[in-house]
C-alpha cells in the first residue's frame, strides 16, 4: 500500500477533485454554474448557443466578427457522409437513439478529413464538425426511423433552428428556436460530470476526439446521468394515461424505494440553477400550446418531493416536459442534451490534450489477503 497517496476513496468519488480546469464553475452551495466565469444566468439570458459554443472552446466571448466566423464554420459543417445514413438506414428499427448516435458518431472517425491528427487545431476543427454532424445523425434517424424524407440543411439559419427545420421539415417559430437555443445553452457544460470524465479520461490516453465522445456518449445514455429526462416524461406519461394523482404517484414510488428521476444533484445542495430556467420555460411553453397538464403535473411532483425528501428538481425535470411541447418524441430528449452537450465535451477534451497527462487513479483493494496461492483445480 506504499505506493498510495490516499487509502480508501469516497463512494462515486464524491467530493473528489480530479483535475484542475479553466471551462466551468459550480458553486453547489449557492447554485452557481458559470462557463469561463460568466453566470449561466447572463448566458441564457442574453447568449446563444454558437456564441456558447466559442465561449467554451477558446475561452472569451467572441467578436463579431469571430462569431460569425465560427457560425460559418459550423453551418459548412452541415453535411453527413453518405455513408452515415446508410448506417442510420441498415439500424434495426428496435435499436434506442441513444445507441444510434454512440454507434454513429464512433463511425463519422472513418469519414473525418483529419481522422489521424490529435492536435489542438484538429480538434477544434473536429468540435465544430460534431457539433453540425450530431444534431444532423439525431434529426436524420428520426426522420428514417418514420419513414419521411432526410430534409436538406439550412445553412442560414442558427444552429437550434435548423436542428427543428432538420427533425419537423420546417423552419420553427421564433418562440421554439429561442426556447431550443436557450435549452442548449443550459446544456452545454457542466463540469467533471460522469459523461465529461469519461470523455476526458479517454481522450488522456492520446487516443482521439471520435473516441472520447463515443465513450461520453455512452457514460450520458444512463438514467442517472442524461437519461433522466426521458425517465421524467415517462413518468409524467404514465400519471396522465392512467389518470392518477402525481403526489400519489410519486409517494408509491418513494414507498418502493425507487428514485424520482430529475431530482437530487451530486454537486447542488440547492436549486440547480439551470432548472429556474427550464422551470420558467416549461410553463411559458406548455401554457402557450394549449397543455398546461404537463407543467402542472410537474409542479405538483416538485413541490411534494421538495417537501418530502428535500430534494430539488435538477436540470432534467423540467427539459422533459419542455421538449415534449417543441413537439420532440420522449427517446430523443437524452439525445438531445447530447446535441448540447458535445460542446462542452469537446472543450474538455480539447483542455486534457493541452495539458495531458494519463488519468489513471488507483482502488482501494477489498479482495482477500495477499499472498492467496493458486490451488490447482483438481484440488477446488
Ligand atoms: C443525481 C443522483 C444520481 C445523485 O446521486 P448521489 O449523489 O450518488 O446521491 P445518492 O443516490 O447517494 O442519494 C443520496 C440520498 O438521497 C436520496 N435520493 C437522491 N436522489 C433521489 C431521487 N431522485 N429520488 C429519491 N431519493 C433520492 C437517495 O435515496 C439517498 O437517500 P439515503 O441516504 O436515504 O439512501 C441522484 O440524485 C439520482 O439518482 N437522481 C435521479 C436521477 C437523475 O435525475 N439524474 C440526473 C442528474 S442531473
Amino acid at each position: 500500500m506504499s505506493s498510495l497517496s490516499t487509502t480508501s476513496a469516497p463512494k462515486g468519488l464524491e467530493g473528489i477533485v480530479a483535475t484542475t480546469s479553466k471551462i466551468c464553475y459550480i458553486d453547489g452551495d449557492q447554485g452557481v454554474l458559470a462557463y469561463r466565469g460568466i453566470d449561466i444566468h447572463e448566458l441564457a439570458e442574453h447568449s446563444n448557443f454558437e456564441e456558447t459554443c466559442y465561449l467554451l472552446w477558446f475561452g472569451k466571448l467572441p467578436t463579431s466578427a469571430e462569431l460569425a466566423g465560427l457560425r460559418a464554420r459550423l453551418a459548412a459543417a452541415r453535411e453527413l457522409d453518405p455513408a452515415i445514413l446508410a448506417l442510420l438506414r441498415g439500424i434495426p428499427s428496435s435499436a434506442q437513439p441513444m445507441d444510434i448516435l454512440r454507434t454513429a458518431v464512433s463511425a463519422l472517425s472513418f469519414y473525418d478529413p483529419e481522422n489521424k491528427k490529435n492536435d489542438h487545431d484538429a480538434n477544434v476543427n473536429k468540435a465544430i464538425r460534431l457539433t453540425s454532424q450530431i444534431a444532423m445523425i439525431v434529426a436524420a434517424y428520426d426522420r428514417i426511423r418514420k419513414g419521411l424524407p432526410i430534409v436538406a440543411p439550412d445553412r442560414s439559419l442558427s444552429h437550434a433552428a435548423n436542428f427543428l427545420l432538420l427533425l419537423n421539415g420546417k423552419a420553427p417559430s421564433p418562440t421554439a428556436e429561442r426556447a431550443l437555443d436557450i435549452a442548449l445553452i443550459l446544456h452545454a457544460d457542466h463540469e467533471l460530470n460522469a459523461s465529461t470524465f469519461a470523455a476526458r479520461v479517454t481522450a488522456a490516453t492520446l487516443s482521439d476526439m471520435h473516441s472520447a465522445i463515443t465513450a461520453a456518449i455512452g457514460a450520458l445514455k444512463g438514467p442517472l446521468h442524461g437519461g433522466a429526462n426521458e425517465a421524467v416524461f415517462r413518468i409524467l406519461e404514465s400519471i396522465d394515461a392512467q389518470g392518477s394523482d402525481p403526489v400519489a404517484y410519486v409517494k408509491d414510488m418513494l414507498a418502493q424505494k425507487k428514485k424520482i428521476p430529475g431530482f437530487g444533484h451530486r454537486v447542488y445542495h440547492t436549486e440547480d440553477p439551470r432548472a429556474t430556467h427550464l422551470r420558467k420555460m416549461s410553463r411559458d411553453l406548455c401554457h402557450a400550446s394549449g397543455h398546461p397538464k404537463w407543467y402542472d403535473m410537474s409542479q405538483k411532483i416538485e413541490d411534494f418531493v421538495k417537501a418530502e425528501k428535500k430534494l430539488n428538481a435538477n436540470v432534467d425535470f423540467y427539459s422533459a416536459s419542455t421538449y415534449h411541447t417543441l413537439g420532440i418524441d420522449v427517446d430523443l430528449f437524452t439525445p438531445i442534451f447530447a446535441v448540447s452537450r458535445i460542446s462542452g465535451w469537446a472543450a474538455h477534451v480539447i483542455e486534457q490534450l493541452d495539458d495531458n497527462r494519463l488519468i489513471r487513479p488507483r482502488a482501494d483493494y477489498q479482495g482477500p489477503k495477499y499472498p492467496a496461492h493458486y490451488m490447482p483445480i483438481a484440488e477446488r
